[in-house]
This record gives C-alpha cells, sequence and structure tokens, in this order.
C-alpha cells in the first residue's frame, strides 16, 4: 500500500544561478517554523552562511535548520559525507551551545575518505587546461565511486568490521590510481583505520532510515524544509558540464535524493538568486564584469567563498539563466537576495537574451563551446544610491529598485515572494501579494 500524504506544507529552497546564492540565509529565516530541514545532495563543498546578531555560522554539511533546536534534520541518500569534516562541524557547533541531537543522516548516504580529497586535488593540480577549479573536497571522486558500484556508504562505514574488509578491497586500486597514476605518496590502510574507527563511533547514532522518518513527517503535515546545495548551473546534467559539481543539484534531485515521491511532497519551490550573479571556479560566464565594476560588486557584496575562501567572479543579473533554471526546477517564485548590493551603481545592466554567431538566443545553449562565445544582450536599467539595507516593507525601496524587481519578474516570469536587503534574517522583506509569500507567511 502506497503511503498517502495529506497536507503538503513543504518548500524546497534551491540555487537558480552557480551557488552562492544566499540560501543558506534564507533557509534560516524560514527554518524558525519549520519541523523539519533536510538536505539531499552535495557534501561539505557547499557553505552557507548565516548571520544570527553578532554571531556568523557557516554550515558546509549540516542543514542550517541545526541553529534551530527541535528541527529534525536529515542529511539524505543522496549526500556525499566526509566524516572529518561532519564530526568538527558537530564539536563546532556544540561547543557554541547548539544542541545537535535532532541530526539523522542516511546509512545510505556516501562516504568521502582521505584518498578521495587526495584525487580531487591532485587531479585539478596534474590538469593543464580546463581546471575545473573544484572545492578541493573529494565530491567528484566520491560521487564517481558510487556510480562505479565501488564506494563506501554510511551504513557500511559506521560498522568497523564492515569498514575494514571495504578498506582492505578498495585502497589497493586507490593507492595505484594515486601514485601510478598522480605521483602521491598514497595512504595506509591502518593510518584511514586509526582516524575513522571513533569518528565511525562518534556518528553511528545519528544513522536513521531517513526516507522513513521523511515521509512520516509528510504524513503529519509537517512543516519541511528541504535545503539544496551549490545551484542549478552547476547541474552534472543541466549545468555548465563539465564546469559543474558531481552531484543533481536542481529539484528532481529532492526525490531520488531522500527517497520520497515526487507526488504530493513538495508543496512550494523556492528559486534563490542573487540580484546580480557570481560564480566560483572556472567555466563559462557571460554576464562576469572584468572591470573594477565587476571588483565593486565584489567588495559591496564580500563575494569570497564561505568554503574556499576564493574571490567569487561577479557580474550581472543574467535572466537567460534565471528563466532557465525557473523552467527546469519549477520555482513558484524567488528570493532574491543582495539587493542592497546593487546600490551605488549608475546604471544597472540585466542580460535578457544571449548573443551567438550574430543571433540572440534566451535559452543557454548546450555545448560548452557555444557557451563560451555567448555574449549578453543588456539593457540598462537606472540605478539608485540610497541605503536599502535598512528597509523592512516595500515601499520603503526606492523607485529604481522596484523597477529592476519588476525587470527581473518580467524577463523570467516568475514572481518575487521575497527581498533580502542584508544577511542578518531581520532584512527580509515578503512581497505583499505574491502567493508564496503568503505561503511563507502561513508556513
Ligand atoms: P549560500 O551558499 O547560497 O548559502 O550562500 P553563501 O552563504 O555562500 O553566500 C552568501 C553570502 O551573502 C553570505 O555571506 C551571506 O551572509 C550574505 N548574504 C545573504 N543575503 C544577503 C543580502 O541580502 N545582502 C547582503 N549584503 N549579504 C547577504
Ligand atoms: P553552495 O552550496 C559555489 C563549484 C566549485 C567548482 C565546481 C565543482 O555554497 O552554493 P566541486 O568541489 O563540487 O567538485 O566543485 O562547483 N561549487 C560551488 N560554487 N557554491 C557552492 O556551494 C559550490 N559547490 C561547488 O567552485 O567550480
Ligand atoms: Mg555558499
Amino acid at each position: 500500500m502506497p503511503m498517502k500524504v495529506k497536507s503538503v506544507n513543504s518548500i524546497a529552497v534551491l540555487g537558480a544561478q552557480w551557488g552562492d546564492e544566499g540560501k543558506g540565509k534564507i533557509v534560516d529565516y524560514l527554518t524558525r517554523r519549520a519541523d523539519v530541514v533536510a538536505r539531499f545532495q552535495g557534501g561539505n563543498n557547499a557553505g552557507h552562511t548565516v548571520v544570527v546578531g553578532a554571531e556568523t555560522f557557516k554550515m558546509h554539511h549540516l542543514p542550517v535548520g541545526i541553529l534551530h533546536s527541535g528541527v529534525l534534520c536529515l542529511l539524505g541518500n543522496g549526500m556525499v559525507i566526509d566524516p572529518e569534516v561532519l564530526v568538527n562541524e558537530l564539536a563546532g557547533l556544540e561547543e557554541r551551545g547548539v544542541d545537535t541531537s535532532c541530526l539523522r543522516i542516511s546509512p545510505r548516504a556516501h562516504v568521502i575518505l582521505p584518498f578521495h580529497r587526495a584525487v580531487d586535488i591532485s587531479e585539478e593540480a596534474s590538469k593543464t587546461g580546463m581546471k575545473i577549479g573544484t572545492t578541493g573536497r573529494g565530491i567528484g571522486p566520491a560521487y564517481a565511486d558510487k556510480a562505479y558500484r565501488r564506494g563506501l556508504r554510511m551504513g557500511d562505514y559506521v560498522n568497523h568490521e564492515r569498514f575494514c574488509s571495504w578498506l582492505e578491497e578498495a585502497l589497493p586500486l586507490q593507492n595505484r590510481i594515486l601514485r601510478e597514476v598522480f605521483g602521491h605518496p598514497g595512504f595506509e590502510k591502518e593510518e584511514i583505520l586509526q582516524l575513522h574507527r571513533p569518528l565511525g563511533e562518534k556518528l553511528a547514532p545519528y544513522l536513521a532510515d531517513t526516507s522513513l522518518l521523511l515521509m512520516e513527517h509528510l504524513q503529519k503535515g509537517e512543516r519541511i524544509l528541504f535545503e539544496g546545495a551549490q545551484g542549478a548551473l552547476l547541474d552534472i546534467d543541466h549545468g555548465t558540464y563539465p564546469f559543474v559539481t558531481s552531484s543533481n543539484t536542481i529539484s528532481g534531485s529532492i526525490f531520488t535524493g531522500l527517497g520520497i515521491s515526487p507526488l504530493n511532497t513538495v508543496g512550494e519551490i523556492l528559486g534563490v538568486t542573487k540580484a546580480y550573479t557570481t560564480r566560483v571556479g572556472e567555466g563559462p560566464y557571460p554576464t562576469e564584469e572584468k572591470s573594477t565594476l565587476g571588483d565593486r560588486i565584489r567588495e559591496r557584496g564580500r563575494e569570497y567563498g564561505t568554503t574556499t575562501g576564493r574571490p567569487r567572479r561577479c557580474g550581472w543579473f543574467d535572466a537567460v539563466v534565471a528563466r532557465y533554471s525557473a523552467r527546469i526546477n519549477g520555482f513558484t517564485g524567488w528570493g532574491v537576495t543582495k539587493l542592497d548590493v546593487m546600490g551605488g551603481f549608475k546604471t544597472l545592466p540585466v542580460a535578457g537574451a544571449y548573443r551567438l554567431d550574430g543571433r540572440e538566443i534566451s535559452d543557454p545553449p548546450v555545448a560548452l563551446e557555444d557557451y563560451w562565445r555567448c555574449e549578453p544582450v543588456y539593457q540598462e536599467l537606472p540605478g539608485w544610491d540610497e541605503d536599502i539595507s535598512a528597509a523592512r516593507r516595500m515601499e520603503q525601496l526606492p523607485p529604481e529598485a522596484h523597477s529592476y524587481l519588476q525587470a527581473m519578474e518580467d524577463l523570467t516570469g516568475v514572481k518575487i515572494a521575497l527581498v533580502s536587503v542584508g544577511p542578518e534574517r531581520e532584512q527580509t522583506i515578503l512581497v505583499p501579494g505574491a502567493s508564496l509569500a503568503t505561503f511563507i507567511n502561513n508556513f
């Protein structure tokens, strides 16, 4: 008998660009009223920053919901988990007084081990062209081993005997790759076991059937939040391949990454987009602003990576990307972040289309070779000088900011539900009249 969900009171918060859209802030804002927050893909390549008064939290593995006590936090089967990082992150939060007892980890999630990180870093270093600029966290190699059907799952990792026998089998091949291909010294079995046995013991109590748990909570009509990592253009199938991450980052991934049905489980899908664009790592980026204006965006927006500290590439709002992202994700509304950063520019270019080989196109090209050659077709919108970071209602925004937001809606066909004007929880405006804003209000 298939389990039926009575009413859907859930919302997904997903990145619409190349990551770092401010998902962490928005999830934190929404979690105040959530019962469950679940991550379904990616690993500690994610860096979600949450500012709570004088305190800043940077989450890599844990859902942002963990900051709110009593919220059940799930790490789904679609994730890859680095036990060293996760245990450190838990310890760091516990030291700061955060209760982490509500965490549950899927035994089906895959494990990132030291050789995954070593392969990731060595492979990037060995490339002469086409470096991806990965976070070096071992994400690609861990997902590759999963697809190769030679990975290790959390359920087997926390069982020391099973971990030992898996490692016995897997390590010689990993070492051969490291030594023969990359000239890396490789790893000793005992060294890995010694490091990981206590980590496995620490994590074992957190393991649970997250798919079943989630279904039970959905059936009760509880408020569920799905926390995405990365962004649509980093999706392994739909992004700017090969300059992408190794997981599916779009809404479809929620179902496979958590083991739930697409029927009646995800109620609303909030696309998080900056009022401009940024990208960390390599890859095509038509609206990148390489002049000092781009530096100004970086400084005003403090655009330095949460995970690696790398300066982010910065540029103007790209409606081609946003429209595409809205389509493949099915966004029911936008959460526009960092509108405050757009203050102080005389005009604000917005790309409604690309020009490729003399033709205007309104969707991203599939071939990477074409994407590199796309040029943005800009329309210039008037800027504003006011500092809008204290605005708490739409009426408090200058008319130019209203026109800018209107253009974002018109060019993408998706309504804006929420506008963020600063990193703090309170610096968030719900747009009156937007149906998703009403949902959020009642969430
Ligand atoms: P995520 O990976 O999508 O969660 O985004 P990151 O946390 O990596 O990067 C977003 C950064 O912008 C963080 O430092 C946030 O604190 C900050 N931020 C979020 N929303 C706003 C906003 O509306 N205005 C400003 N100025 N900063 C924001
Ligand atoms: P959040 O969740 C921005 C980028 C890397 C690189 C590419 C592949 O904070 O938005 P990987 O280590 O995943 O194999 O790197 O993807 N990348 C991100 N960029 N935000 C992220 O996460 C990212 N996670 C990965 O910079 O270009
Ligand atoms: Mg980030």
